[in-house]
């Protein structure tokens, strides 16, 4: 049997922390795909392109089974139409758990069939988000513990552009 799970996120931008969740499913499951989402409603900083191709680069050395695809829309559907089984979640701290909770339960209801896995970061990256790694970058703090080598890099020239972001 072929196991297919998908890695849903905002990705924006993809962290070391995000970057050890797939790492681990990548070792799982026989097909990962990691999904950004593509959300109208929000601005990110980086466009969805940025985000896949950045991810892209990131994931480069996991084997050809991971896999690096936009979706708009949810989850379940995204899941569905890869033919997988799973999703798969980071979790960070006992703080990550309750939402996670009821996003894993919300798909439930709406797909029986697709289990949410939740894997745990390492330690040392339990502290990161793309949110905080944002915020440090904007205000000259060292970003490199928390992001892959080419985010942190294209963070760096994101906010040279625009350094009121
Ligand atoms: O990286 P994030 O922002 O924590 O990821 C959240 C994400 C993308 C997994 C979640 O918002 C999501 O699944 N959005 C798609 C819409 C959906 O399926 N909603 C119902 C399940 S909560």
């Amino acid at each position: 049997m072929t196991r297919v799970a998908v890695f849903p996120g905002s990705f924006d931008p993809m962290t070391n922390a995000h970057l050890d969740v797939a790492r681990r499913a990548s070792g799982l499951f026989d097909r990962l795909v990691i999904g950004v989402l593509n959300n109208p409603k929000k601005e990110p900083l980086f466009a969805i392109g940025e985000r896949v191709a950045l991810i892209e680069r990131c994931v480069a050395d996991l084997g050809e089974h991971v896999s690096v695809v936009a979706f708009d829309g949810l989850t379940v559907d995204f899941a569905r139409a890869h033919a997988a089984g799973f999703i798969v979640r980071g979790l960070r701290a006992v703080s990550d758990f309750e939402a996670e909770l009821q996003m894993a339960l919300t798909n439930r209801k709406l797909a029986p069939a697709i289990d949410t896995t939740f894997l745990m970061t390492a330690l040392e990256y339990g502290y990161v988000s793309s949110s905080l790694a944002k915020e440090v970058a904007r205000f000259g703090g060292d970003v490199t513990p928390m992001l892959p080598g080419p985010v942190a890099e294209a963070l760096a020239d994101r906010l040279r552009m625009t350094p009121r972001v």
